[in-house]
């Protein structure tokens, strides 16, 4: 993609863009969010008509007109907002707009046969082909969009942050499949803000900022961290996440966790919020704090351990608190905002 240009009423989305994707590798697009990123792969998807610039396939300009012309040339899309029909089935969400040559019975069965392959590939044979898709979960739908993108014999799979609704299990399932693409020469494009994801997926990347290229074919193993916070950012990591003087020792202490436990979720949790400070725990996305409630909510604690609101205790029985201040301990929103 050269020189893309798009403008909305209001927003200049794209101003210049560049993005070059080689066969077989993960070319991850990176950039703080209205960056441009899922303007761009729209336009790469024939759903947004660029107001300048060029798409190439294979060195050659071609036009984009529409969804099916940029199927034709082999780039198939999993969009952020999942593009699946919750009334149709799973094997007609995977072949619509595409049915199958035959008519009537036999195309049902030969796309429930093709759906059932694809779902076996992906790992998720438990999706049946006749299952409607309002019926799945976000993760089950996004395996539907991404069986869609397969059974197009795809050459570039464009996925617009799929892992938005995924939990770490299957983000693992969803990296061994992207692994399993590239290796058979299909290039993938990964558009995500998460660092650490890019870190283990990529190969190259390319970063947008306020609708420009800042950096393109950067090798992902090489660049720092730092460089990639500069250049989405514009601004050095001391900048873009500016230290905090350390709290005063006296400040009075408003929650104070002791020993919690929600049996099978999390263990042996303490800690304690002062006053004027944020709180935040990489522990509530480990593995086994996974799919926990707060700490201040959770109905199944068997050892609850000792809880304190702005230094007035609270007997276990008294739980779920709900005072409106406790939403500030609440793993789920706070996952939600990383
Ligand atoms: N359909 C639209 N109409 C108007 N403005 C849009 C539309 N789509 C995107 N934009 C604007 O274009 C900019 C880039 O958006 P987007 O491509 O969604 O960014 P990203 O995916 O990087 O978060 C934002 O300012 C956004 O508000
Ligand atoms: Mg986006």
């Amino acid at each position: 993609m050269r020189g893309i240009v798009k403008t909305f009423p209001g927003a200049r989305a794209l101003d210049g863009v560049d993005l070059e994707v080689r066969c077989g590798e993960v070319h991850c697009l990176l950039g703080q969010n209205g960056a441009g990123k899922s303007t761009l792969i729209k336009v790469l998807a024939g759903a947004h008509q660029p107001d300048e610039g060029t798409v190439l396939v294979d060195g050659e300009p071609v036009v984009l007109a529409r969804p099916t012309d940029a199927l034709r040339h082999g780039i198939a899309t999993m969009y952020q907002e999942l593009d699946v029909v919750d009334g149709l089935t799973v094997a007609e969400n995977v072949y619509l707009g595409h049915e199958l040559a035959t008519a009537g019975f036999t195309q049902r069965r030969v796309a429930a046969r093709r759906t059932r392959e694809l779902m076996a590939r992906l790992g998720h044979p438990e999706i049946r082909p006749r299952t409607e898709v309002g019926a799945l979960s976000a993760a089950g739908k996004q395996i539907v969009s991404m069986a869609r993108a397969l059974s197009h014999d795809a050459r570039v799979i464009v996925m617009d942050e799929p892992t938005a609704v995924l939990d770490s299990e299957e983000v693992e399932n969803l990296f061994r499949v992207v692994a399993e693409l590239t290796a058979a020469g299909i290039a993938v494009v990964y558009i995500s803000h998460r660092l650490e994801e890019i870190r283990r997926v990529g190969d190259r990347l390319t970063v947008l900022k306020d609708g420009r290229t800042v950096a393109t074919g950067l090798p992902v193993a090489s660049t720092e961290r730092a460089e990639l916070i500069r250049l989405m950012t514009g601004r050095a990591v001391e900048y873009a996440i500016p230290r905090r003087p350390a709290p005063a020792a006296a400040a009075p202490v408003v929650l104070d966790v002791e020993g919690l436990e929600l049996a099978g979720s999390f263990r042996d949790v303490s800690f304690t919020v002062r006053a004027g400070r944020s709180w935040a725990s990489r522990a509530w996305s480990a593995p086994d704090a996974r799919r926990s409630s707060s700490p201040c909510s959770a109905p199944g604690a068997r050892r609850p351990g000792r809880f304190a609101w702005a230094a007035a205790r609270c007997a276990p029985a008294r739980w779920p608190v709900r005072s409106p201040r406790a939403s500030g301990c609440a793993p789920r929103s706070a996952r939600a905002r990383a």
